[in-house]
């Protein structure tokens, strides 16, 4: 699967209906979209659909799709097995705020795939399943604070926008002693008092914080690898570590597997890394594409519902996303979807892997072979702050290339590539292999074009 670089410049992509898109939906939606994470000015994309592992934008251009909507596709887009099954349980009506026999199976599939889970209830986003484990965890501990990785994502509620992306990592604070950082206006100050900022793979920055303020620590959420960080992995024993100290100190564990659930293994990253935490958030993989998210545990620590704790929501469990998350995961538990990925996965990093040997970039790969980066370093990168000495510009001018010829990784080096079932299909491996050595290698021209400008200007300067 050798594919040669050219030099071959991008090629200009159609872009009037979608620019007048932009200049339209702007006069009507901040930045022209309902997410920050999608408002790329003139470059902001509007689909028009989409089908197995490929997507389609409103001026006609395909690509092969690797953001799978940050990770939710896990089958493909418009997935008939999926699709027909939701279509058909919609007609029977979506939205009763009561409860169905799809939730009942949806959840008790969940407890069949993560077998340590003990109760487990529907949401609608990642956002308010990591809420609501939070909330969970301080009632059931009666403690306040939650400790949290610096670059690990949960979600957009207040508890959770606390040292995730900043514009310089200086900004994090020291190494010893990080500050809560804010992500954004309009979250009070306040909220960092209760939320404390940690270093992933740091074992002993961690007992030291325990060993000062695990009196008031009600639990630990951790996203398994920094999958809104590249993917970064733990280091061999880190995930058993932290789950041996946060047991020590009568901490509990959170597993954000938003990501990494019913896509790393059907158990998620729980299983793949052999862990069985507290308490888990599950969504994206869970209904292919459809508003489907939970959050669940140990029984025990689960018992302060209905009681104790508030959790509600008019959507929550509604019938178009219980349908969705119980087909896909009966498809996740009943069909080798998951070993096709990962082998899927496999090929591509191979292809990878020989494009980049042979143009010498020195890289590793982060992440699950269903969910990776090819991080441009020689050092292997072991938490969010490291990442910032990675060759992230290389990446992105490498993706801007890849969408210009027709293969989608998002432009930004901290979110990974989603791989799907559908991208099993026909050429696909091969496409994303030869799309990725053609950008690859028209950006290491251009970076080298630019580097012997800067040579000749300096030697004429010093002339
Ligand atoms: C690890 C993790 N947790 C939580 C969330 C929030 O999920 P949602 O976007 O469904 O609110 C995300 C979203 O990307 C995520 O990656």
């Amino acid at each position: 699967m050798t594919a040669e670089p050219t030099t071959r410049p991008s090629p200009a992509l159609a872009r009037a209906k979608q620019i007048e898109m932009y200049h339209r939906a702007l006069k009507t939606l901040p930045g022209g979209t309902d997410s920050n994470f999608r408002a790329w000015g003139e470059d902001t994309i509007y689909v028009d659909r989409g089908r197995g592992g490929r997507v389609w934008d409103l001026d006609g251009n395909e690509y092969i799709d690797l953001r799978m909507g940050y990770g939710p596709v896990i089958l493909g887009h418009a997935d008939p097995r999926v699709d027909d099954f939701v279509t058909e349980r919609m007609r029977m009506g979506v939205s009763f705020s009561l409860t169905s026999e799809d939730e009942v199976v949806a959840m008790e599939t969940v407890k069949q795939l993560v077998p340590w889970v003990g109760k487990v209830r529907m949401t609608v986003s990642g956002t308010e399943a990591t809420m609501h484990a939070m909330r969970v965890a301080r009632a059931y501990t009666g403690k306040t604070k939650i400790v949290k990785f610096e670059g690990q994502y949960h979600g957009v509620h207040d508890y959770a926008l606390v040292s995730v992306a900043p514009n310089k990592m200086s900004d994090l604070g020291s190494e010893d002693n990080p500050v809560g950082l804010v992500w954004g206006r309009g979250i009070p100050e306040v909220i960092t008092k209760t939320i404390v900022p940690a270093r992933f793979n740091n074992i002993e920055f961690l007992r030291n914080l325990f060993e000062r303020e695990g009196g008031d620590i009600a639990a630990v959420i951790v996203e398994p690898v920094l999958g809104n960080a590249a993917g970064i992995l733990p280091q061999p024993g880190f995930h058993k570590a932290l789950r041996a100290l946060t047991e020590e100190f009568g901490i509990l564990l959170i597993f954000d597997e938003v990501k990494t659930g019913f896509r790393f293994a059907r158990g998620g990253a729980a299983e793949y890394f052999g862990i069985t935490p507290d308490l888990a958030t599950y969504a994206k993989a869970m209904g292919n594409g459809y508003p489907a998210a939970a959050f669940g545990g140990r029984e025990e620590v689960m018992s302060v519902l209905p009681d104790k704790v508030s959790h509600g929501g008019t959507y929550a469990g509604n019938r178009v996303a219980a349908a969705a998350a119980r087909k896909t995961l009966e498809i996740i538990r009943d069909t080798n979807a998951l070993e096709t990925i990962r082998d899927t996965g496999l090929r591509v990093q191979a292809g990878l892997k020989e494009v980049l040997d042979a143009r010498g970039v020195p890289f590793h790969f982060t992440g699950h072979p269903a969910m990776f980066s090819p991080m441009f370093t020689e050092k292997v990168v072991t938490e969010y702050r490291e990442w910032a000495a990675t060759d992230h510009e290389l990446y992105d001018a490498v993706a801007v290339g890849m969408h210009a010829r027709g293969a989608m990784p998002e432009p930004d080096s901290r979110e990974p590539w989603f791989m799907c079932e559908a991208h099993a299909q026909g050429d696909t491996v091969d496409r994303i292999v030869s799309i990725f050595a053609e950008s690859l290698g028209v950006a290491l021209d251009q970076r080298a074009r630019h580097q012997s400008l800067a040579h000749d200007a300096a030697a004429a300067y010093s002339a």
